[in-house]
């Protein structure tokens, strides 16, 4: 991608102000992109996809500038009316970013974000090797994040506790080979 262009850096931007709407959880999509170049580093990405990786979790939630502020802050949980609105965001968020040359990967990544090994995610029920490995890896850090941090109705857990939940939702939420190697990096960082 060689360089960020001042309309890489503006896009950027505009991703992180979508982030601040979200009043309990702000900056989270930083946090994501920073777990994903650990990851990609991890995983020896080359210099081009470790960028790839940090944009796709920049960008991630960018489809969130279609979702009422009073949906994304909602202390309780959502209607199904609400939830309908909220899983339109990966879709709105690929749109969004496949019009730009040199973004298809990160449309890509972005689009299906939420889906799940099992099947069971959103918006498409995609299983399994279908789901592109940056969006595998996007799931994790995106739960990871999600679960560690505070949020406008629960506590963070623990890293421990975090990862916990990953390993039972291995093989049905998360692809159960990245949900290991993303242990180990967390395991790593902490020193243990
Ligand atoms: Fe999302």
């Amino acid at each position: 991608m060689g360089g960020l262009t001042n309309e890489l850096t503006s896009f950027i931007k505009f991703a992180k102000a979508i982030d601040a709407r979200n009043s309990c959880n702000g900056k989270h999509s930083e946090r994501v992109a920073k777990l994903m170049v650990d990851f990609a580093e991890h995983l020896a990405f080359s210099r081009e996809e470790i960028n790839l990786a940090y944009l796709s979790g920049v960008m991630h939630d960018i489809g969130k500038i279609g979702v009422p502020e009073i949906i994304l802050n909602k202390p309780a949980r959502l209607t199904k009316r609400e939830f309908a609105i909220v899983k339109r965001h990966p879709g709105v968020g690929a749109e969004m970013l496949s019009g730009i040359s040199g973004f298809e990967k990160i449309a890509e990544a972005v689009r299906y974000h939420h889906e799940r090994v099992d099947g069971k995610g959103y918006p498409y029920g995609l299983q399994g090797q279908r789901i592109p490995f940056l969006s595998r890896m996007l799931a994790l850090c995106d739960a990871y994040d999600a679960m560690t941090t505070i949020r406008c109705y629960r506590k963070p857990f623990t890293s421990d506790r975090a990862l916990g939940e990953i390993a039972q939702l291995s093989g049905t939420q998360f692809d159960p080979e990245i949900s290991r190697e993303f242990t180990s990096i967390v395991v790593d960082s902490q020193g243990v």
